[in-house]
């Protein structure tokens, strides 16, 4: 009831692990798996170690919305590769997230963790505190790091949009004609907050990017957008805390979901998402949840009137 084909990829529910939030160690992969998630995406990779930024990288600004800048820290692919090939014991579809500072270092990159069994490439060029997020404003770079990876590439490649961009629809569609299997919508969104009394930003790194629930009505919004432009898939990403917010993004349009911040709660929230969904596709008379995907489309919305 809950699989779906994403791709080619068989997942055995519509949520993923969105990238960088639980840590793709083979403790908390097994915690996960058990909790019954579809797929996992990595931390995102580059081509060498890098330190992330300096505390404070994180704090919840409301209860369920945090602001972060951890800055794209992780081990660089070479050190990843070993745990990609323990992650694949799972048999669960694991997604790698990569960046890099050229189409070439991207594509060296997303080689790598393809060779060591990655089942899909997901591509980094939106994350609003680090320099990738130049290339997610651009559709001529994302067309070419996208074309880069589609042509040497076997697995599929997932492109992560930015909502940091006036129309985030031209990067998508550039995406597309790049031969992208597929849309991650969205990445955190831009954000900063400043310390009244010291009289500074309170991050280390000065702004970050918003997640959790403040996110959500936004991630919605882009979905649905991006649902009446693009034929390929599109995977809703931001402010998921409970079963209602995957139906909203699949009724907007999403053929999947990530889930991030609210997993600091556990991850048995998984289990009990999973749970109602079935609930509600059956109570809703339907067989498979895929048969919910772009409904909200069938109403048609009040036009914009002519400008007199
Ligand atoms: C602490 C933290 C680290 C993140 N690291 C990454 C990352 O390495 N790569 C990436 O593409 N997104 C990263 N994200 C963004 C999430 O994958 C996700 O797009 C975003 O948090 C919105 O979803 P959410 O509201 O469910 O958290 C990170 C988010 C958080 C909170």
């Amino acid at each position: 009831m809950l699989e779906i084909n994403l791709s080619g990829l068989e997942l055995k529910s519509p949520i993923i692990l969105a990238s960088g939030i639980l840590g793709v160690s083979y403790s908390s992969m097994k915690r996960i798996f058990n909790a019954g998630i579809g797929a996992v995406t990595s931390k995102s990779i580059g081509p060498n170690p890098r330190k992330g930024y300096k505390n404070p990288s994180i704090i919840e600004l409301f209860p369920g919305t945090f602001l972060n800048a951890v800055g794209l820290g992780n081990p660089g692919i070479d050190n990843f590769l070993s745990e990609i090939k323990e992650i694949k014991e799972f048999n669960i579809p694991m997604i790698v997230s990569v960046f890099g500072d050229s189409a070439n270092s991207y594509l060296n990159v997303a080689t790598k963790a393809e060779q060591a069994g990655a089942d899909a490439i997901e591509i980094n060029i939106s994350c609003p505190h680090a320099e990738v997020s130049s290339i997610g404003i651009n559709k001529d770079l994302t067309y070419k790091v996208v074309k880069t990876l589609k042509d040497n590439l076997k697995v599929p490649v997932f492109v992560k949009l930015n909502p940091n961009v006036t129309d985030i629809g031209k990067i998508a569609l550039a995406a597309e004609k790049g031969g992208a299997d597929g849309v991650v919508a969205i990445n955190t969104l831009g954000a900063m907050v400043i310390d009244i009394n010291t009289k500074r930003p309170i991050l280390a790194h000065g702004s970050g990017g918003l997640s959790g629930k403040a996110i959500h009505p936004i991630a919605v919004k882009k979905v649905y957008d991006l649902y009446q432009l693009l034929k390929i898939p599109i995977i809703g990403c931001g402010g998921i805390f409970t079963w209602k917010e995957v139906v909203e993004f699949m009724l907007a349009g999403a053929n999947a979901v990530q889930i991030g911040t609210a997993l600091y709660k556990g991850v048995e929230i998984i289990t009990e998402i999973n749970n109602s969904l079935i609930y509600y596709i059956k109570n809703n008379g339907y067989s498979s949840i895929s048969e919910i995907i772009g409904l909200a489309h069938e109403y048609k919305t009040q036009e914009v009137p002519d400008f007199e």
